[in-house]
């Protein structure tokens, strides 16, 4: 009959209704997905397009061959387009395998120099790695030179083997477990469940602070660049693991540039070269007996870090 229909066919209908509607409300959701992956896309395009004057690599790798030195000439610099200096010009000059300390009050800009060293952002000066202008290195290139502890630690996701294995993929599981039993950084393999092999999570959700640093300094240790960046690398660590560390980065001494950023007086004693930071400017410079001596600001920042190291 015309105008009729019977139950099972409406079921059907309505079941076959849906395969229609289906892909056109599925394709909304596609579209919106598309869309965040484009603009995921394009900032991740505009980072690779980031303007660097390129070089052949192997200059870099002729550079090594070089005594290493670092020269930082009238460097200028703000976070926000000139509003506020956050460093103010700073000079130095860092000689072939020294071990150098930043040191200053928090907010004074030792961060920021090492971000600025690492070519993070434009600044006014100039900043030179063996006489070259690290602003026409590219990025690869310049990061050539460095094995960098941030103050905050990075992980990926992965295991903790890994994590430490992205300082050089070509090191192996023997020789890592081995650089983390001179470091004394034992407990990473036999703490932790599954020893190396266990997942430390996006951002190392799943490990203390202080396997976190052990992790990214036994990361940068591995990766045995000629100059070692360590940014309050140790601040999460018991005493013995500190003192460990440092006797391991005193040990390199003679083979590359250390510049640390430090607040603990032990530390800061046993290098050759201070820089004193005091907001965004040069304070003083020279060796712990020199600053002793003839600046009054330094003697009372290092009572202030000796003091904290006996609480
Ligand atoms: N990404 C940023 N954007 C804006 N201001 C920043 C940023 N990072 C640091 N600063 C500011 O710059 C100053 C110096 O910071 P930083 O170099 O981290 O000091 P320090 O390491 O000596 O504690 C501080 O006043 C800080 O608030
Ligand atoms: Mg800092």
């Amino acid at each position: 009959m015309i105008g009729e229909i019977t139950v099972g066919a409406l079921l059907a209908f309505i079941q076959l209704l849906n395969h229609v509607v289906w892909p056109f409300s599925g394709l909304a959701q596609v579209w919106g997905t598309t869309q965040e992956s484009l603009s995921a896309c394009e900032r991740i395009f505009r980072v690779l397009k980031e303007k660097r004057q390129f070089t052949s690599f192997p200059e870099a790798l002729a550079a090594f061959q070089e005594s290493n030195h670092i020269s930082v000439d009238k460097v200028s610099f703000s976070y926000d387009e000139g509003n506020r200096k956050i460093l103010n010009d700073i000079s130095l000059e860092v000689k072939e395998n020294q071990f150098v300390a930043i040191v200053g009050h928090n907010g004074s800009g030792k961060s920021t120099i090492f971000k600025l060293l690492l070519g993070f952002f434009p600044y006014s000066g100039m900043i030179k790695i063996n006489n070259k202008n690290t602003n026409e290195m590219t990025y690869g290139e310049l990061m050539q030179y460095f094995s960098f502890v941030s103050q905050d630690q990075y992980l990926f996701s992965g295991t903790v083997l890994e994590n430490i294995r992205y300082g050089n993929l070509q090191a192996t599981e023997t020789e890592i477990k081995t650089l983390l039993k001179n470091l004394k950084f034992d407990d990473l393999i036999n703490h932790l469940p599954n020893g190396l092999a266990i997942e430390v999570g996006e951002g190392g959700s799943g490990l203390s602070g202080g396997q976190r640093q052990k992790i990214s300094i036994a990361r940068a240790i591995l990766r045995d660049a000629p100059i070692f960046l360590f940014d309050e690398a140790t601040s999460a660590l018991d005493y013995q693991s500190e003192e460990q560390i440092q006797e391991v980065l005193l040990n390199f001494k003679n083979e590359r540039i250390t510049l640390v950023i430090a607040h603990k007086a032990s530390t800061i004693k046993q290098v050759d070269y201070i820089i004193v930071l005091d907001k965004g400017e040069i304070r003083a410079k020279g060796s712990h007996n020199e600053l002793m001596n003839k600046d009054a600001y330094y003697r009372d920042l290092y009572k202030e870090y000796a003091a904290g190291e006996t609480v």
